[in-house]
Parts: C-alpha cells; sequence; structure tokens
C-alpha cells in the first residue's frame, strides 16, 4: 500500500475581478478538495449589518451586533442564522460597504479564526486577500492572481450578466483595490513566497490547469 497522499492549502489572493474565486472553486474540484471564498463572508457579515441597520461607521457597533450572527457555509451558500442569503453578496449596497467592513481588526479576528478552523485539516483552496499572509501563513502553495485592471472589469461585468453598469463596476472595482491595499489590518498583498501569476491573457482553463499542475508538483515532493 502506497502512503496516504497529503492533502495540501492553496492560498489564491489578489485585487477585485482576477478570477479568483471560479479558479479556486474549479482547482477544488480538480483535486477533490474543498474550497472556501473568504470574500464572501465578509459580504455576508456587511449584509448582516445592512438587514439589521446597523450604522457603517462605528466599529463598536458592528460588533456588538456581528455577536449575534451565526455564520455555516454549505455547498458555496452562506447561511446567517440559518437562513440562505447567498443571492444578496453582490448587491451594490453589499459592494459599496464591504470593504470598510472589512478594514476593521475586530471583524477580521473573528472572521480569520473562523477560516482558519475551517481550513484546519488540510485539503482546501481558499481565495481572498490576506490568505498567504495571515489567515493561512503556512500554505504549501501560494499564487497571487491579477489582470489588468480594464480586463477585470470586463469579467466582472460579464459575471453580473450585465446587470450593473460598467462604469459603476469601474469606480466600485478601483476604490475597493486602493482601500484593501491600504488598510493596516490584513492588507491586500502578495506573501513573499507566492507565486506570481498575471491571468490578463490567459483562458480560466489555462489558470486553473498551470495552478493544479503546480499543487501536483508540491503534493508529490
Ligand atoms: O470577487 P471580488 O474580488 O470582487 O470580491 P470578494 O473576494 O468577494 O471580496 C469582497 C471584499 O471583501 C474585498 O473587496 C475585501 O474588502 C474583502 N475581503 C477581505 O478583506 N479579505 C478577504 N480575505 C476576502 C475579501
Amino acid at each position: 500500500m502506497g502512503k496516504k497522499r497529503k492533502r495540501i492549502i492553496i492560498a489564491i489572493d489578489g485585487p477585485a475581478g482576477a478570477g479568483k474565486s471560479s479558479v479556486a472553486s474549479e482547482v477544488a474540484r480538480e483535486l477533490g478538495y474543498s474550497h472556501l471564498d473568504t470574500g464572501s463572508m465578509y459580504r455576508g457579515a456587511t449584509y448582516f449589518l445592512l438587514k439589521n441597520n446597523i450604522p457603517m461607521g462605528n466599529e463598536n457597533d458592528v460588533l456588538t451586533e456581528l455577536k449575534k450572527m451565526k455564520m455555516d457555509m454549505a455547498d458555496n451558500k452562506i447561511l446567517i442564522n440559518n437562513e440562505d442569503i447567498t443571492s444578496f453578496l453582490r448587491t451594490k449596497e453589499v459592494e459599496r460597504h464591504v470593504s470598510w467592513v472589512s478594514s476593521l481588526p475586530g471583524v477580521r479576528k473573528i472572521l480569520v479564526q473562523k477560516q482558519r478552523e475551517i481550513a484546519r485539516e488540510g485539503g482546501f483552496v481558499l481565495d481572498g486577500r490576506d490568505i498567504g499572509t495571515q489567515v493561512c501563513p503556512d500554505a504549501e502553495l501560494k499564487i497571487f492572481l491579477s489582470a489588468s485592471p480594464e480586463i477585470r472589469v470586463k469579467r466582472r461585468y460579464l459575471q453580473l450578466k450585465g446587470n450593473v453598469e460598467l462604469d459603476f463596476i469601474r469606480k466600485d472595482l478601483k476604490r475597493r483595490d486602493e482601500y484593501d491595499k491600504n488598510r493596516k489590518a490584513g492588507p491586500l498583498k502578495p506573501a513573499e513566497d507566492a507565486i506570481f501569476l498575471d491571468t490578463s491573457h490567459l483562458t480560466r482553463k489555462q489558470v486553473v490547469e498551470k495552478i493544479v499542475r503546480w499543487a501536483w508538483e508540491v503534493i508529490e515532493n
């Protein structure tokens, strides 16, 4: 009997619209791993605060409210206090406030801890902004995905099936990228040992194939 294959952690970070979530989900499927989209956790928390009319601006109010939130992830769905809120994650309201909510150290502490617990056993692909630097600094494979700003805008437009105007998307991605890069807690930045992958001129399939190949090199060594 051969020895049991190790199940690694793959961290995929990068700016908005670089294709992290769809790539991460396909890589996970190819390897028989699970996928954790950490952005949807920050979006879910933001939705919960908006729904309960918590004013955005006061960290203490936000943290008090979040203590009442039970978040569960199942089959790429997010349940908050047992209600499936997945379809609300990409609304403009959430889009507008998510970067502020996720810049709060108290919010990051709660969600990062949850992410670490979920991925504890290995066999996970996580995507986000700070996976390689904060959530899983020991991940065996770290990728920093990027693409030119115009390409990222176009991809997001197609993903939203034309329901949101190009101009809103362009401004929103730029604003969130700036905010995410410049915040103190868990900023968007490549880990020192991350592989940098510019996907501007690659298809999703090509990106997935590259990452899966790198993953096998790590798994088999
Ligand atoms: O899909 P897109 O890249 O547009 O966004 P996302 O991955 O769903 O993340 C939404 C927002 O959550 C980002 O703009 C970040 O402000 C925040 N986020 C974060 O702070 N840390 C993470 N690990 C993931 C997302």
